[in-house]
């Protein structure tokens, strides 16, 4: 990304010899856990390119990241121990701070805390894609200090979405699903700039379902984005765009047992799930493309009775021939538990972060790295 130090950047602006120089590397380690053990590793692993690159060269290096959102202050749950143990298996003598999060400078982006972590410091390099949305100490702060360069995950997942905003190739298609369509606003909105289509899946459909009059039962919705969804509609049509909505929806009758239906929902009735033919439709409209970019589930694929939409599309994500691109969160964590992630171009390591990098071509990680003269 232009404007942005590489490592090679970094190297030079330090002599040229990276040798016995102690340099700070923000990763993004907020890693799954269930009971102290780390169920996805994806994150730590995809650090390691730039980790090795400057280990190879003798540097120093002292990783940092968040784990978790505590509170600002030490807190064992989200002790940084576990990620210690596995980063000493992949990356042996390479230090890791503890948790940034356990000071409330973290968040608070304090100059103390900022003075702090370059304190010893030759040199930093961001690596934390997935953080580089925020405006924390640890993302922003350092490029002010001390020489500063992007690490390779960064500058890869930078590459691969603004190709996405800025050189789109058609039909280009984004698949959205989740629960919440007010997550989402942003993202849709900048994306029908440049999409052919969005296809729309998971409980956000219902929002949509009820802008077109249509009943819903009890599924999950948020009443006051209706208005707002139906303005969506309107706008794509006005833009010759196409908002695929599911016409069928798999989830429980009334008496809660499993049950299919159409697109309109009776009394005592809840959806979790895309039903059969809209994931058939919708593999037509990935299978058609070539690009997509995927984020959010189509339906709550934890449960196996409601995973079938998720998967579906998570399979077609898979076989077609478009460049696929896949933000992040849980429909990352969807394409692991099926066993694709190695069958799409692009698993982004975060989700919040790649929304708002195709919603706003910036991250405030980035402009940091520019410095003030925002080159
Ligand atoms: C993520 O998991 O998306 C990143 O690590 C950012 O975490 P946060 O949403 O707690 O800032």
């Amino acid at each position: 990304m232009s404007g942005i130090p590489t490592l090679e950047d970094l190297e030079a602006e330090l002599g040229g010899d990276l040798s016995g120089k102690r340099i700070l590397v923000r990763t993004d380690f907020n890693v799954p856990l269930d009971n102290g053990e780390i169920t996805d590793d994806f994150r730590i692993k995809s650090a390691l390119p730039t980790i090795e690159w400057l280990t190879e060269r003798g540097a120093n290096v002292v990783t940092a990241s968040h784990l978790g959102r505590p509170k600002g202050e030490p807190n064992p749950e989200f002790s940084m121990d576990p990620v210690r143990a596995r980063l000493a298996e992949l990356a042996p003598g390479v230090d890791l701070r503890e948790n940034l999060r356990f000071d409330p400078g973290e968040t608070g982006n304090r100059d103390a805390f900022v003075a702090e972590l370059v304190d010893g410091i030759d040199g930093y390099v961001n690596d934390a894609f997935g953080a580089s949305h925020r405006a924390h100490a640890s993302i922003v702060g350092p490029p002010q200090h001390v020489p500063s360069a992007m690490g390779r995950l960064l500058e890869k997942e930078v590459d691969v979405l603004l190709g996405l905003r800025n050189k789109p190739k058609h039909p280009f298609v984004a698949v959205l699903g989740g629960a919440k369509i007010s997550d989402k606003l942003g993202v849709i909105e900048a994306l029908l700039e440049t999409v052919d289509s969005i296809i729309i899946g998971g409980a956000m459909c219902f929002t949509f379902f009820a802008a077109q009059g249509k009943p819903i039962g009890n599924s999950l919705f948020e009443p006051d984005m209706v208005d707002t969804c139906a303005e969506l509609l309107a706008k794509a049509e006005s833009m010759g765009k196409t908002i695929h909505l599911p016409d069928d929806i798999t989830g429980t009758d009334a008496a809660g047992n499993f049950a299919q239906f159409g697109s309109r929902l009776g009394e005592g009735c809840i959806g979790y799930d895309i039903g059969p033919g809209s994931a058939a439709a919708f593999t037509d409209v990935i299978m058609d493309a070539r690009m997509v970019f995927w984020n959010g589930p189509m339906g709550m694929f934890e449960d196996e009775r409601f995973a079938s939409g998720t998967r579906t599309v998570a399979q077609a994500m898979a076989d077609t021939k478009a460049f696929t691109v896949v933000g992040g969160g849980d429909s990352a964590a969807a394409l692991a538990q099926f066993r694709l992630d190695d069958e799409v171009d692009h698993v982004s390591t975060g989700g919040g972060a790649s929304l708002e990098l195709l919603e706003n071509g910036d991250l405030p990680g980035l402009a940091a790295l520019r410095g003030p003269s925002g080159v």
